[in-house]
Order: C-alpha cells, then sequence, then structure tokens
C-alpha cells in the first residue's frame, strides 16, 4: 500500500533559520505516531500572500507566524478568532476547507510559562519592554488576567497606540513609559514584573540587553521571551541583582502547545516539548 502523504505545518518568519519550532513539533508528532511534518519557511514580506496561497492549495493543516509577520500577516487571512481579533496579531493559522483562521496562542504561551514559575498575575504590575506582535498579545491577556500594564518601547507612537488600543477595547488603565534609563528606572521601582518582548539579546547579537543593568533592582521578577539563547544578558545581568528570572522556553514551549491544540484539538506533551528544546539550547 502507497504511504499516504504527510500532513504539513510550518512556521513562517524573516528570518527563520534559528528556529525551534521544526524540532519541537516534529517531536510531538514522533512521540504521538502521526505522519504529519513540520518546515521552517523563509519568507520575504513580497512573498508573503504567494506563499500562503500556496499553502491553502497544499496539503497543510495549520503554520505559525513569526517575527516580522505576527501583524501583517492578518490581511492575508479569511477570518480571526476572538482573541486574535482583540490582540490584532496572528501566531497561528489553521486550515480549514482551505480558508485560514487566524488565531493567537502568545498571550496564553506567556501566562502559562509565568504561572508554572509561581508567578500570580492578578493585580501584578508589569512592564512590558516592546510593542511589536508578541507585546501585543502578552500586553492584552496579562490585561485580561487583572495585572496592571506599563508598556515602554524604542518607537514611543507604537506603545501610544497599543496602549489606546487595550484601554479602549478593555476599558482599563494603561501607563506608556518613555524608553529612556530615567524613565524606565522609575517605573520599575514600582514594578513587580519586567517582560522583555523586543528581539534585543537574541543570537546571534547575545551580548546586547534592552535596558542597562543600573535600572534593574532586586526586588523585581525578569522574564525574556527571547529563549535562543537561554540565558539573555537581561537575564544575566538580572541574576547578578538578585532577581528571580525566566528564560523564554517556558512561554516557548506554551505557545506551541495552544498552537497544537487549535490544529489538532489533541493534549500536548509538554515534557517533551520542553526536553528536546532544552537539549539543543544545551
Ligand atoms: P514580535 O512579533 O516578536 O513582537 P516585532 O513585531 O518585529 O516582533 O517587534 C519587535 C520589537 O522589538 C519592537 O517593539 C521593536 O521596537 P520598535 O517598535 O521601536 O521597532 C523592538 N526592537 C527591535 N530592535 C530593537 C532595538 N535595537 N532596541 C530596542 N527595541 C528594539
Amino acid at each position: 500500500m502507497m504511504k499516504e502523504k504527510p500532513k504539513l505545518f510550518g512556521v513562517v518568519g524573516h528570518p527563520i533559520q534559528h528556529s525551534l519550532s521544526p524540532l519541537m513539533h516534529n517531536a510531538v508528532f514522533k512521540k504521538l505516531g502521526l505522519n504529519y511534518s513540520y518546515s521552517a519557511f523563509d519568507i520575504e514580506k513580497n512573498d508573503l500572500d504567494i506563499f500562503l496561497d500556496r499553502c491553502r492549495e497544499g496539503n497543510f493543516l495549520g503554520l505559525n507566524v513569526t517575527i516580522p509577520y505576527k501583524i501583517s500577516v492578518i490581511r492575508y487571512l479569511d477570518s480571526l478568532d476572538e482573541k486574535a481579533k482583540l490582540i490584532n496579531a496572528v501566531n497561528t493559522i489553521k486550515f480549514e476547507d482551505s480558508m485560514l483562521l487566524g488565531h493567537n496562542t502568545d498571550g496564553l504561551g506567556c501566562v502559562r510559562a509565568l504561572e508554572e514559575e509561581g508567578e500570580r498575575i492578578k493585580g501584578k504590575r508589569i512592564l512590558v519592554l516592546g510593542a511589536g506582535g508578541a507585546a501585543r498579545a502578552i500586553a492584552f491577556q496579562c490585561t485580561l488576567e487583572g495585572a496592571e500594564i506599563a508598556i515602554s518601547n524604542r518607537t514611543m507612537e507604537k506603545a501610544m497606540r497599543l496602549a489606546k488600543e487595550i484601554r479602549e477595547k478593555l476599558n482599563r488603565r494603561i501607563l506608556v513609559v518613555n524608553f529612556s534609563e530615567s524613565s524606565i528606572r522609575e517605573i520599575i521601582s514600582t514594578t513587580d514584573i519586567l517582560i522583555n518582548t523586543t528581539s534585543v539579546g537574541m543570537h546571534p547579537k547575545v551580548r546586547r540587553s534592552p535596558i542597562s543593568p543600573e535600572v534593574l533592582d532586586p526586588e523585581l521578577t525578569v522574564m525574556d521571551i527571547v529563549y535562543n539563547p537561554i540565558e539573555t544578558q537581561l537575564l544575566k545581568n538580572a541574576k547578578r541583582i538578585g532577581c528571580k528570572t525566566i528564560d523564554g522556553v517556558g512561554m516557548f514551549v506554551h505557545q506551541g502547545a495552544e498552537s497544537l491544540k487549535i490544529w489538532l484539538d489533541i493534549k500536548p506533551p509538554i515534557d517533551v516539548m520542553r526536553r528536546v528544546v532544552l537539549e539543543k539550547l544545551g
């Protein structure tokens, strides 16, 4: 009997060669004995629509979307679920009868990773560094979970736009903080958890940190959503000062697990996913 062609999954972004999503998802498919295959697709901005049309006609069940397309991909989708619509960014696409449905699992992934490390979100003051696709998901989800959010971004206007959207959609107060050392130092004195959602510190420029160590204080919990390297310069600095630190592996694993639930309605083997990622990152 001819072996059936595997159903396809993937992650689309640019650049993408360092993504561990293929490794993590293929480990799940192997563990569960599923004839599925997950690949990374490095696609230039101008080719994104053609790429998605090819997937639509192909054997695809799902895609993840990463830097820099989480926001711009929306225009090519057929519909968004409630959460993706709220957040206005998509990291997960489900193919259903050649329709592309947008979802977002980043916010939930981040919250799960924080909870796993014993952090309660409700009532916490959280400073989000960055205002891109990941920041959107995290700021919205943490607001929904009852945190008080402040946002600081290199491009102030993007932080203002995100804060305005959260205020209007959720009717909650959101602070916008200047991306300057003095302003960040000041807000950190009344912050419980800092979450870096910028790409600063990511491989290969591993010596960089989005903020200087001088602004940190030992009472702060510092989370970095960058997972490659596991211990970013920001986390190194924070650890040295005595902060509790949370690396990006937890969020990476949980956002992937939530995507698998959307695509396949399965209970993902979190332990397998975390193990292969940690092994790869050393
Ligand atoms: P993602 O989908 O992962 O959130 P993104 O939407 O491209 O990726 O957002 C990247 C974030 O990292 C942005 O907040 C960006 O700041 P700008 O809005 O000013 O571009 C931030 N970022 C990237 N490089 C940075 C740098 N060198 N210093 C500070 N912030 C940086």
